[in-house]
């Protein structure tokens, strides 16, 4: 198999250990192991202290997978498989899904894997362009356009990456509908689900709603574990899993022992640990108001609606790749430019699940601050026009 880089994993790979603040990372500040053991049961904790570390069942622990499903309203545990982390779910569900003479729509800008693998598998993407101008909303009637007779995938990503969209009820029902009546699997990735800015806007579980929706979910997110690398697919058409459940066998075979357990134990603890990870969250977008506020002309989003990160515009006159670069050896402070999502809109990511996010905003704005005033000096020099000039906090023009 041949598979093009993935561009953001690469650019993470340089970065994520080197920096003192990643305002870019779309996991919730990591659960410390100490205080989650503290959460087990009297179940699990006799799980931890008695875990030998064999194999695990391929399919994923059996008490994980009943936690998993009790999450949602129809599934029991036999519609749940566990994969290392959500990753391994897209690579294999793809895999078993999608080959030469397949279509897929996956929206986009998005995660790379969403995409990339459907085209490593030989398949034809078409990519469903999220615009700003719309508040990166799916286009219902665009979508249905898209669909050709040998559509067979159709993926979707809500909260999403990187805009932090989260679609309106019908919009959500009427995907379902195009992959019904398109005769395709719907992967719906539901890795941010639970961190929606409004409760009420939470959207049903793929699993849920059809017989042939995929819900990919993961302990990275909401959960706040992305160390432990479980994931799961959940969907009411088993033939699907089997199938997934084939692949795996060459790729991890089954779980890490002791991550299963911590999983477990997480998630039996689940209203403590969302409430941890929403309060975190909730508490940024706050922060994250006041920086918008604060730099009008020059940066912009559309505020997301859920998940743990944003996509926001920096002022065209600051070109984005250059100022992230500069960013980061002044200041230790990561962004993701969209060039990583191959997004030519000079937009970068932005993560708000982390807790130091007040001390990386704050180095974000010395930096915004410094390069306002070498643009003053560069134009004063040059006697430049307005237009090289960058617009920017109150009472700046
Ligand atoms: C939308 C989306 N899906 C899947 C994944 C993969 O999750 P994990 O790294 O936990 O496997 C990510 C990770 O960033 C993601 O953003």
């Amino acid at each position: 198999m041949r598979i093009a880089d993935f561009e953001l994993e690469r650019y993470f790979a340089r970065w994520e250990f080197a920096v003192r603040h990643l305002l870019c990372a779309s996991d919730v500040e990591a659960w410390p192991m100490a205080d989650l053991l503290a959460l087990a049961d009297d179940e699990t904790a006799a799980l931890w202290r008695d875990l030998r570390l064999g194999y695990t069942e391929s399919t994923g622990h059996p008490l994980l997978r009943r936690e998993i499903a009790a999450a949602y309203e129809t599934a029991d545990a036999d519609d749940v498989l566990v994969t290392a982390g959500a990753e391994e779910g897209i690579f294999a569900l793809v895999n078993v899904l999608l080959g030469p003479g397949d279509h897929a729509i996956v929206t986009w800008p998005g995660y790379q894997s969403l995409y990339e693998v459907a085209r490593a598998a030989g398949a034809e993407v078409t990519l469903h362009e999220l615009r700003e101008a719309d508040g990166w909303a799916i286009d219902v009637d665009a979508l249905r356009h898209q669909v050709t007779p040998r559509t067979r995938l159709i993926v979707i990503n809500a909260p999403h990456n990187p805009t932090g969209m989260l679609p309106d009820r019908s919009t959500f029902e009427a995907v379902v509908e195009i992959a019904v009546e398109a005769g395709a699997t719907l992967l719906s990735d539901e890795v941010y689900r639970y961190l929606e800015v409004d409760e009420a806007d939470r959207l049903p579980a793929g699993i849920d709603v059809a017989r042939h929706v995929v819900s990919l979910g993961v302990m990275s997110k909401s959960f706040a574990m992305a160390g432990l690398r479980i994931g799961w697919l959940a969907t009411r058409d088993r033939s699907i899993l089997d199938r997934v459940a084939r692949m795996k066998d060459y790729t991890t075979i089954c779980s890490s022992a002791p991550s299963e357990i911590l999983a477990l134990i997480g998630l039996r603890a689940r209203d403590v640990v969302l409430a941890r990870s929403r309060a975190i969250v909730l508490e940024n977008l706050a922060a994250l108001d006041g920086l918008f506020a604060r730099w009008p002309g020059t940066l912009s989003w559309v505020r997301p609606r859920g998940g743990s990160i944003g996509f926001p515009r920096m002022h065209p006159d600051v070109d984005v790749d250059r100022f992230s670069a500069d960013l980061v050896e002044a200041e230790g402070v990561l962004l993701l430019p969209g060039s990583r999502f191959g997004h030519p809109g000079n937009h970068f990511r932005i993560g708000f699940g982390r807790t130091d996010l007040p001390e990386a905003v704050a180095g974000l704005e010395r930096h915004l601050a410094r390069v306002r005033t070498s643009r003053r000096t560069l134009g004063a020099e040059l006697s430049a026009s307005p237009v090289n000039m960058i617009r920017s906090s109150p009472g700046d023009d």
